[in-house]
């Protein structure tokens, strides 16, 4: 049965039912989509300019990816493939198409080839902070197998009735995270997030992070990198430096856009002098984002790992870690692995949403309908005291206010005018809409936020 309520009834029933610590009680209640428009419960429809948070690069229910979907779902629609991997032929459109974990791997090594044009191996996981979680942990066993050590090395960790590891040598290291960074909500994905206050809370990790300042254009790359010398030197007191973990492009943070020399050049500068393992987080700006396949390409970075999950499936839950494999060997049996790794479903709707972006070419099309969202915002931005700063790469915008509360008040205003846009940072209002975005929406869209700036003038 299927009791008919309207939106205020079921944001109740989710506040009497559910943890619900990030829920938009403003935003719609969504009962399905098309393209860039989504469909609330109160029958209304709304632009998806938040491409829910980046999930959606090729927009709600693209044919292709629904169409595999049904046929994949109708073959085999689970299994744990760590152990039993799949082999299923399913047709998209009139092209027989191969779902297996293999056939998505090739895929994913061939897109990351200007990222990474090196020998790689992927490695699933079920989502964003997962995966990060998965790329800490390839560089800790990387770092800990140069040092000679081996399984039965662990032997008397694993006899201890109480194992504290923070005071283990093998247990202990230290990573390097941006200021502003959001990795997740789990474990080392959470230690490295420093994008809110309130993300600390239950934050715990044998290790230690250093933050580093941003890149941002204009702060100085000297100072950045003489604070890198100095959190190094102190971390290493603690547990060796192993990793940086970044996003190219920062998203929950605040979309800010890095000087890409100065981020290359700090980069290069750690790998090479402090043999640091350079791990990019693309889970909001791969797949097109930023209008390159991944962010990385912009700055000529090339990251030891990729982090991917959101667009990776069409917004399944998948996700999974490039590796340089001539880096770092395959693991060993029994390492890794997840009941829930490269479901078959995610994994069919990955390779038709993959072979989808690729066709549209949807990559150069976010690049061109942001430079034409981002002409638009910086016009509009002139006639708007309130706003302090419009940035962004492709279809990844933020506009920066110069209150907490203005932004907050345009933003409720353009979700009841039916523009979808998201927070970010301190004072940052986000539009990362799907990448199918026609430019008429964008005008559509622009002109409701305009709108919107007007109405919640004080
Ligand atoms: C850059 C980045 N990394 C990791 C994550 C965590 O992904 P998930 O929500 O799938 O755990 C997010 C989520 O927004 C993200 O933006």
């Amino acid at each position: 049965m299927f009791k008919k309520m309207t939106k205020k009834e079921y944001f109740a029933k989710e506040k009497e039912l559910i943890g619900t610590s990030t829920v938009d009680f403003d935003g719609p209640v969504i009962t399905g989509g098309k393209g860039a428009i989504g469909y609330d419960l109160d029958g209304k429809e709304f632009l998806d300019f938040a491409g829910q948070i980046s999930l959606l690069n090729t927009g709600y229910a693209p044919e292709e990816v629904v169409n595999a979907l049904k046929k994949m779902a109708a073959k085999l629609h689970s299994c744990i493939s760590a152990d039993w991997p799949y082999r299923v032929e399913i047709s998209i459109g009139r092209k027989k198409t191969e779902v297996s974990r293999v056939a998505l791997a090739e895929r994913l090594i061939k897109i990351t080839d200007k990222a990474m044009p090196f020998k790689k191996r992927v490695i699933f996981e079920v989502s964003g902070a997962t995966a990060v979680n998965l790329a800490t942990k390839i560089a800790k066993i990387s770092y800990l197998r140069s040092r000679g050590m081996k399984t039965e090395n662990f032997q008397s960790l694993f006899e201890k009735d109480i194992l504290i590891p923070s005071e283990e040598d093998c247990c202990r290291f230290s990573f390097l995270a941006f200021e502003k960074a959001f990795h997740g909500r789990h474990g080392e994905a959470h230690f490295l997030s420093t994008s809110k206050t309130k993300h600390l809370w239950a934050v715990s990790s044998s290790c230690a992070v250093g933050r580093l300042p941003f890149p941002a254009p204009g702060i100085g790359y000297i100072g950045i990198l003489k604070k890198a010398e100095d959190l190094i030197a102190k971390l290493d007191k603690i547990a060796p430096v192993i990793a940086l973990v970044f996003e190219p492009v920062q998203g929950e943070g605040g979309i800010n856009v890095p000087d890409g020399k100065a981020l290359k050049a700090l980069l290069n500068y750690l790998k090479i002098r402090h043999n640091i393992c350079l791990i990019a987080d693309e889970v909001q700006t791969g797949f097109g984002r930023t209008g390159k396949m991944f962010a990385c390409e912009h700055f000529g970075i090339e990251p030891d790992m990729i982090i991917m999950s959101k667009s990776l499936g069409a917004g399944l839950p998948i996700g999974a870690v490039v590796v340089n494999a001539e880096k770092f060997p395959d693991l060993e049996p029994g390492m890794h692995s997840g009941s829930m790794h490269a479901n078959p479903l995610a994994v069919a709707a990955a390779i038709a949403n993959i072979d989808l972006i690729l066709k549209k070419n949807l990559v150069d099309r976010s690049l061109y309908c942001g430079e034409y969202a981002l002409r638009r915002l910086k016009e509009i931005a002139k006639f708007h005291q309130g706003i302090t700063d419009v940035r962004g790469l492709g279809l990844m915008i933020g506009i920066e206010f110069e209150t907490v509360e203005y932004r907050d008040r345009v933003a409720k205003k353009c979700k009841e005018k039916g523009l979808l846009i998201a927070n970010c940072g301190e004072k940052v209002i986000r539009m990362t809409p799907p990448l199918i975005v026609t430019i008429d929406e964008i005008d559509k869209a622009l002109d409701i936020f305009e709108k919107a700036l007007e109405d919640s003038k004080n």
